[in-house]
């Protein structure tokens, strides 16, 4: 067997064994598929990593820049203590709008925030307004600004808060030099700029399966 077909047939495995196609998520991906939107939602395993992640630093305030039809807001939210909120930032209207009625028919309507605008403008109106710190920040939207965003999140951030970014690795191009796609050098740069972040523990996690070869970024605050 192929390696990637291996990986695959793995994620299916771990799939079936953590019971990870719960209807709610499974519904939410055939609501986002069937309005449309693509198909870049994070994968079952890494929505169940994400869950993890979010009660290992007891979230009650998460922050995710990048809804598209809001799977991995639903595998965080569920996460969430009662009074818990999730703010979710997106662009697309038509994205959003696909990602409320999942949310809502996932019965996390009463937790969930969806924000619509450019993730830039959006975050400078949190900071403006002084938002709270969040206690987990999720950055997954466009690749240029991911230093940006992860600038965003550090002063959205308290000692504690746990930062993760998707998609840092791209099929190991982050790792082969100069890129002509502003994706990769967007991510490229983020990687640089967190590394060099004296105010975080930082790693890198290489990831393969259904979604490909790829990787997260988690980084601890303080
Ligand atoms: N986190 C989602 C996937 C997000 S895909 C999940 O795993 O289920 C990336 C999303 O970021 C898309 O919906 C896209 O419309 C949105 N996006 C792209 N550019 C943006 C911007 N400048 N501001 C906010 N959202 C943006
Ligand atoms: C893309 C974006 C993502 O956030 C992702 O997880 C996979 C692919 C993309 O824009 O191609
Ligand atoms: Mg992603």
């Amino acid at each position: 067997m192929a390696d990637e077909d291996l990986y695959t047939t793995v994620d299916r495995y771990l799939e079936g064994l953590f019971e990870l196609r719960d209807p709610a998520l499974e519904a939410a991906r055939d609501r986002s598929d069937a309005a449309g939107l693509p198909s870049i939602s994070v994968s079952p395993g890494h929505g169940r990593l994400l869950q993890v992640l979010a009660l290992a630093c007891r979230a009650t305030r998460i922050l995710e820049i990048g809804t598209l039809g809001g799977y991995s807001a639903i595998w965080m939210a569920q996460a969430l203590p009662p009074g818990g909120r999730l703010l979710s930032l997106e662009y697309e209207s038509t994205h959003a709008e696909v990602a409320r009625r999942n949310i809502a028919a996932a019965g996390l309507a009463d937790r969930v925030e969806i924000r619509v605008g450019r993730a830039l403008d959006t975050l400078a109106a949190l900071e403006r307004d002084g938002a709270a710190p969040f206690d987990m920040v999720f950055i997954d939207a466009d690749k240029p600004p991911y230093t940006e965003y992860l600038g965003a999140a550090l002063r959205l951030s308290a000692p504690g808060t746990l930062i993760v970014a998707d998609n840092v690795v791209r099929d190991g191009q982050v790792a082969l030099g100069a890129s002509d796609d502003a994706a990769v050098t967007g991510v490229q740069r983020f990687n640089a700029a967190l590394a060099a972040e004296s105010g975080v523990t930082a790693a890198f996690i290489q990831q393969v399966g259904v979604k490909g070869h790829d990787g997260m970024a988690l980084a601890v605050v303080g």
